[in-house]
């Protein structure tokens, strides 16, 4: 009996989780940063140019990661100078539009015209470039791309995510060089002595002759157009007054095929919520691209809760966020705006986002006597709890966001006042232990003279003895 009801009970805790409210912090780590968000401003900045900007985020999730996202910008009319992919990359066009070629094996080079919306994945071993259009309202090619070198979408930092393929040839010596090309050394001397373009430049082509950059003495080969999967374009899984949201992976999108990385998104009316869901397969980390929001993410279990703490954060624009597998979380929109995220999935199975509440609940597939047992009420109540949400997946929620908000808040004042405690507390004992300290080295001194003039004392009788003893073999020599 007590076996059967163990596991209702654990979902008892996960339900709890969002009910509790005396819950732990945002769970801030010692150097004040929440470990599963990147803000917008805590990006790592690798290159800045007058022609476009590439920033990472390196992102864990519990004991899962890291993830490497990284946000390409380029502005009109700019260029991506060819890299080659060392790990498999699956991207997101935020804003803007371009064009991208790329190679796989090297049989032939591919070509895709790239607007917002659009997703695409490069197998690692690609080389690529990315050119954005001088478009009229000159708007700036935003990507969002992770990177992912090992099966479970992790990133191997050793490896790195791609490099330039200048870097790649010019590794080699003139001598090799010489030989593999055959060409004069005043040709090599001339490449090797250039200086190294930035990673994002100005456009190479002319005039709209957008064709010339690869094409260049490669003009019998011909670039097969390819098309994209646009995000945008596409139905959502789940649509109602409340949002709607879109989840694409190796199973539904033929582009994804060999790799285990899939894209989701999911957009919030004002004043809602994705209820609270978990990820029985899939890791998260998702990119707000509008508004702000409110996350709640529940640990699973009890296990060690100093490495596993509830959360709640508040993310905006350009945040990253990550969520653990079997970790239950709800995402709320303020009541003045949207909330809007896309993210990346990283799974190597099949994954059925699964659901608390509402006609999809996996509660309402547990038997109904077992599951009151497993919160210690009532059939009754149980049903009470089971039955009113008819709504599934996004649901309204009215201010529920700012109340979010507000405890957060408290959470991390109260934090605060606890840290400044301790630090007292610390403060005093360390006083305590000079004060001591010095006690004892009064201590110390005195014992110190105490023993000085032990010994003065001693020195001074010796020395009346043996004066004594002198007098008396004295007084002896003259008897004798
Ligand atoms: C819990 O996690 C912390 C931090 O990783 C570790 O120091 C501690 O030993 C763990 N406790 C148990 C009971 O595993
Ligand atoms: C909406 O409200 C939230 C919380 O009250 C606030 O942080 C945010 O700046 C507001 N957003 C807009 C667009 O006014
Ligand atoms: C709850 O319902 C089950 C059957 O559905 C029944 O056996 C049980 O007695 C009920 N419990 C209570 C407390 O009413």
């Amino acid at each position: 009996m007590l076996q059967k009801v163990s596991c209702p009970s654990l979902i008892s805790l996960l339900l709890l989780g969002f009910l509790v409210s005396v819950s732990h912090v945002a769970a801030l780590s010692e150097d004040g940063v929440r470990p599963y968000v990147v803000e917008r401003g805590n990006r790592r900045s690798l290159v800045v140019t007058e022609d476009g900007e590439i920033s990472s985020a390196e992102i864990s999730a519990g004991t899962k990661g890291p993830y490497h996202i990284q946000f390409i910008t380029l502005e009109p009319d700019s260029l991506l100078l060819p890299v080659l992919l060392h790990a498999d990359m699956v991207f997101y066009v935020h804003t803007g539009n371009g064009k991208l070629r790329w190679t796989d094996g090297g049989k032939e080079m591919k070509r895709m015209n790239l607007r917002r919306g659009d997703v695409c994945r490069l197998p690692a071993g690609s080389v690529f470039c990315v050119q954005s259009n001088l478009d009229p309202e000159r708007e700036k090619m935003r990507i969002h791309a992770i990177f992912s070198n090992t099966d479970e979408g992790i990133y191997d930092p050793s490896i790195g995510a791609y490099s330039s393929i200048n870097d790649l040839v010019l590794g080699f010596d003139g001598k090799i060089l010489n030989a593999a090309f055959k060409v004069p050394e005043e040709v090599l001397e001339e490449i090797a002595s250039a200086p190294k373009p930035p990673p994002v430049v100005h456009a190479v082509t002319e005039g709209g002759k957008d064709d010339s950059l690869y094409d260049i003495g490669n003009k019998h080969k011909k670039t097969k157009e390819t098309k994209t999967f646009n995000i945008l374009d596409a139905d959502p899984d789940f649509e109602n007054c409340n949002g709607w949201s879109l989840t694409v992976d190796k199973w539904s999108l033929k582009s994804l095929r060999d790799s285990n990385i899939g894209i989701f998104m999911v957009h919030l009316t004002k004043g809602s919520m994705m209820g609270p869901h978990w990820n029985p397969m899939a890791t998260e980390i998702a990119v707000v691209l509008h508004g702000q929001g409110m996350i709640r993410v529940v640990c699973p279990g009890t296990a060690n809760e100093s490495e596993c703490k509830n959360m709640r954060f508040k993310v905006k624009e350009g945040d990253v966020f990550a969520v653990s597998r079997f970790h239950p979380m709800a995402q709320m929109s303020f009541n003045n705006d949207s909330f809007v995220f896309m993210g990346f999935s990283s799974s190597t199975k099949r994954n059925h986002p699964q659901f608390l509440t509402g006609k999809s609940s996996i509660l309402r597939m547990v038997d109904r006597s077992i599951l009151a047992v497993s919160f210690s009420v009532t059939n009754t109540t149980m049903d009470q709890l089971l039955n009113a949400q008819e709504d599934a997946l996004i649901l309204d929620c009215t201010s529920c966001a700012e109340e979010e908000d507000e405890k957060m808040k408290g959470e991390i004042e109260k934090e605060k006042q606890e840290e400044e405690a301790t630090m007292r507390e610390e403060e005093r004992e360390r006083e305590e232990e000079e004060e001591e300290e010095e006690e004892r080295e009064r201590e110390e001194e005195e014992r110190e003279e105490e023993e000085r003039e032990r010994d003065e004392e001693e020195a001074r009788k010796r020395g009346g003895e043996k004066r004594r003893k002198e007098e008396e073999e004295k007084r002896e020599q003259e008897e004798s």
